[in-house]
């Protein structure tokens, strides 16, 4: 009768709870043009990727996966672009993703001739679903899949000129038995002993967000305090965002001892997508933590990302939503333009304005007609704060009442929004074209 899922029990350790913030910002890695984009309803062309390789570039993220280079020709096409254009700056490391195929693996390196440096990401699946239904293979089998690839990277990597970081990840981590995803780690690090100068990275993706976030970070923890030659491995989190909790995993993920973020602009991805690095980034910042991302521009940021997706931020989405910095309920106003108002001459303290996280004007947003917007629910200060903000209009105190009815119930009686004009040319009609 209900939809009970096969989920893991949380690892008993959570010395994770302990710390209380994090205090810097992960290596981000953007997955955007390959998990985002194979989620997408119709995937990106060239000039495409193109664009958004170079939006992700400005925003400053310094690993970017750029797809599946064997998995179709646009992706072989992309990359090829990249290294013959010599499109890729100094200072970022593109990583590509294969299986571990031996063609899929020959093609792989194949594609990335010419490139002076990048991350190859090695995944095969580990879950108990996976195991029995997919691949109908043992534990054994599989671990020995991933053994092949790990040997095959080294191979192909030592024929092909370039440096090459090594990433495994074992795909659908969350519903793998937590000793076993550790075995099949260990078993990979032992082909690749890694060094102090020559780090590997253990990617850990919540593929399917199965369950609560801190038992997420429990896993996180367990491989992160169990995994062979740990001060050599970079351990990165992947959530998606299945449960909703997409942040929560990653920000308990960071807690728990990873090092590494990967995730995409807006939360795009598979199904409900993955991790928003835009809000994790932003929520850092809300701390007074550097993200090391520069997200000054978030309007300009969303602009691109719409038309290279086709898909809306919605209006609610944390800090790139439209209607995030804007509040219509007349306390919610008042206290507003109260907070704002205390500001002039505290611009030294932290920012306490009232219902807004941080300044909307830290990502290029704007406070006039953003934040304040009237309708029927609007109060008497929001009004007058528009007509000030506007139009200079400094409205007595004894006539806000009266005035704040009139425009409420006009914008109630019309059933709409009214615009700074409106609620002016209401103004001029009242008191000031009194016939
Ligand atoms: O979600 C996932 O498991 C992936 C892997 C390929 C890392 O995207
Ligand atoms: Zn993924």
């Amino acid at each position: 009768k209900y939809s009970r899922n096969y989920f893991m029990p949380p690892v008993k350790s959570m010395k994770w709870s302990e710390k209380e913030y994090i205090t810097e910002a992960p290596a981000w890695c953007s997955v955007d043009l390959r998990d985002g984009n194979q989620a997408l309803v119709v995937p990106m062309n060239l000039e495409e990727k193109l664009e958004y390789f170079q939006l992700l570039v400005d925003i400053g993220f310094k690993e970017i996966e750029v797809g599946f280079p064997a998995a179709s020709d646009t992706e072989y096409a992309f990359l090829r672009t990249l290294i013959e254009k010599n499109l890729i700056p100094d200072d970022v490391t593109i990583q590509v993703l294969t299986q571990a195929r031996e063609h899929i693996i020959r093609k792989t390196f194949e594609s990335l001739q010419g490139v002076s440096k990048a991350i190859v990401h090695l995944y095969n699946s580990t879950s108990v679903a996976q195991r029995e239904q997919v691949f109908k293979k043992s534990k054994e089998e599989i671990i020995s899949i991933a053994i092949t690839g790990a040997k095959l990277l080294k191979k192909y990597a030592l024929e092909t000129e370039g440096n090459f970081t090594f990433q495994y990840s074992p795909e659908s981590f969350t519903g793998t038995e937590i000793e076993f995803a550790l075995e099949i780690c260990n078993n990979v690090l032992d082909e690749w002993q890694p060094t102090a100068t020559e780090k590997v990275i253990i990617n850990l993706p919540a593929t399917v967000s199965m369950s609560m976030p801190h038992v997420y970070a429990s896993q996180i923890e367990y491989m992160s305090d169990h995994l062979k030659y740990r001060d050599n491995v970079i351990v990165s989190v992947h959530p998606h965002n299945d449960r909703g909790t997409g942040v929560a995993d990653a920000e308990l993920g960071m807690l728990a001892g990873a090092d590494r973020v990967e995730g995409t602009l807006f939360g795009n991805g598979e199904r409900t997508g993955n991790v928003d690095v835009v809000t994790l980034a932003l929520n850092m910042f809300s701390h007074g933590v550097d993200p090391q991302l520069n997200l000054e521009n978030i309007p300009e940021i969303i602009a691109v990302f719409e038309r290279m997706t086709k898909m809306k931020v919605s209006e609610r989405h944390p800090y790139g939503g439209e209607l995030v910095f804007t509040a219509f309920s007349g306390s919610h106003q008042d206290a507003i333009s109260k907070g704002i108002k205390w500001r002039e001459g505290h611009e030294d303290k932290y920012w306490t304005v009232p219902y807004l996280l941080i300044d909307p004007k830290d990502i290029g947003r704007e406070y006039e007609g953003d934040i304040i917007r009237i309708n029927s629910q609007s109060g008497k200060g929001g009004i007058a704060y528009v007509l000030g903000q506007k139009y200079g209009l400094d409205l007595p105190t004894e006539m806000r009442e009266s005035f704040g009815y009139s425009v409420k119930n006009i914008s109630d009686r019309l059933h709409k929004e009214l615009v700074p004009k409106d609620i002016y040319d209401i103004f001029v009609k009242e008191y000031v074209n009194i016939e």
